[in-house]
C-alpha cells in the first residue's frame, strides 16, 4: 500500500502570550523544525501507531508500558498516542471513513518545551490520514480539526498552536470564545532567531490560572498590563512589516518586562534573556506560558557569540528560520 508523509512545523509566540487569553492579539510564527506523520493504508480497520520518536531533552521522558508519555503545553501528562488516536477519530468522522492505517510519527523538536509539538502531531496526523484516504483538506479545515483534537484531549486549548502549525508563516491571532481570527502577515526578510530552552518549573495551565487570579484581585492593575501587551503587539507588527529589527528587538524587551510584571518569568528565564542581550541580541523575551520553557533572542548579528553565551549558561539552544510552510504533504 502507498505511504503518505505529511509534515507540520513547530512554533514560537513572538508577542502577546497571556494577553491573548483576554482577547488581545498575539503574533505567532512557524519554525523550521517539523513533525512528520507517515501513514500507510491498511486492508482492515486496525489503527497501528508508532511514536517512539517523541522525546523530551533532559526532563519528562517516561513510558507507560510501551507508550511514550509527553507533557503537553497544558501540563497534563498524556500519552502522545492520545493526540494521534483522537486526530484519526476526528478526521475519520469528518471525511466519513473508518479505514485502518499504520501511522508513524517522527520529530525534529524537543517535545513539551512549548514549541507546539502536540498541535503539530495532531495536525500532521489529520493531513496524512485524510490524504491516504484520498481527501485533501484545506489548511483552515485542518486547523479547526486540530483545535478540536487538542480541546478533546486536554479539556482546554488555545487555538494558537493548531492554527500556526496548519497555516504556517507569520500569523496574528485573536480569539474570543469559539471565534478565531487568523490574519497572515507578509514578512519579506529573514528574521534570525535563537531559541534557548530551560527546564519547565510550572505548567501552562497553572501559569494561566495564576494570572487569572491576579486579574480577579487587582483588575485595575493587571488588565492595564494586558492592554499594554496588546499595544506592544500592534507596534511590533509594524516593526515586523517594516523590517525594523532594532525596533522589533526593543518591543521584545518591552513585552518580556510586561510578562515579568505579570509574574510568569523565572530567575533562569530572566538571566537567559539578559545573557542574550549582553552578548549582542537585538532583543529577547520568554516565549509561551513562562515558568521555564523557552526564551527567544533576535540575533541578526553575532549569532555565534550569543549562542555560545547561552550555552555557557547551561541552556539547550537551537537556531531557527521563521515563517516556514504550514502543514503539507511531502
Ligand atoms: C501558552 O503557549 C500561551 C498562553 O497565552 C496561553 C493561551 O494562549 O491559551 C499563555
Amino acid at each position: 500500500n502507498k505511504k503518505v508523509i505529511a509534515s507540520a512545523p513547530g512554533k514560537v509566540t513572538l508577542f502577546g502570550e497571556h494577553a491573548v487569553v483576554y482577547g488581545y492579539p498575539a503574533l505567532v510564527v512557524s519554525i523550521d523544525k517539523r513533525i512528520y506523520a507517515i501513514a500507510e493504508k491498511r486492508n482492515d480497520d486496525v489503527i497501528k501507531i508508532n511514536a517512539r520518536d517523541l522525546r523530551v531533552p533532559g526532563i519528562v521522558i517516561s513510558y507507560i508500558g510501551n507508550e511514550v508519555v509527553l507533557e503537553t503545553d497544558y501540563g497534563l501528562i498524556l500519552p502522545a498516542i492520545a493526540y494521534i488516536n483522537k486526530a484519526i477519530e476526528v478526521t475519520s468522522k469528518y471525511i466519513g471513513t473508518k479505514a485502518g492505517v499504520n501511522i508513524e510519527i517522527r520529530s525534529e523538536m524537543p517535545v513539551g518545551a512549548g514549541l507546539g509539538t502536540s498541535a503539530a502531531v495532531a495536525v500532521s496526523t489529520i493531513a496524512a490520514y485524510a490524504y491516504v484516504n484520498e481527501y485533501e483538506l484545506k489548511k483552515e479545515e485542518i486547523a479547526n480539526l486540530g483545535w478540536q483534537v487538542e480541546k478533546e484531549v486536554q479539556g482546554i486549548a488555545s487555538p494558537m498552536d493548531t492554527s500556526i502549525t496548519a497555516i504556517g508563516g507569520f500569523l496574528k491571532i485573536k480569539y474570543i470564545d469559539k471565534t478565531v481570527e487568523r490574519t497572515p502577515i507578509e514578512v519579506k526578510e529573514e528574521i534570525p532567531l535563537l531559541i534557548g530552552y530551560v527546564e519547565r518549573e510550572s505548567r501552562t495551565k497553572d501559569m494561566v490560572a495564576m494570572v487569572r487570579k491576579k486579574i480577579e484581585s487587582y483588575p485595575e492593575i493587571y488588565m492595564k498590563i494586558m492592554e499594554l501587551i496588546g499595544n506592544t503587539v500592534e507596534k511590533a507588527e509594524s516593526a515586523l512589516l517594516n523590517n525594523n529589527l532594532h525596533e522589533l528587538g526593543s518591543f521584545m524587551n518591552l513585552n518580556h518586562s510586561l510578562l515579568d510584571a505579570l509574574g510568569v518569568s523565572t530567575r533562569r528565564l530572566n538571566e537567559l534573556v539578559y545573557v542574550a542581550r549582553d552578548a549582542g541580541a537585538y532583543g529577547s523575551k520568554l516565549t509561551g506560558a513562562g515558568g521555564g520553557g523557552c526564551v527567544i533572542a533576535l540575533t541578526p548579528e553575532n549569532q555565534d557569540v550569543i549562542e555560545t553565551a547561552m550555552k555557557l549558561h547551561g541552556t539547550l539552544t537551537f537556531r531557527t528560520k521563521l515563517g516556514t510552510d504550514g502543514v503539507k504533504i511531502e
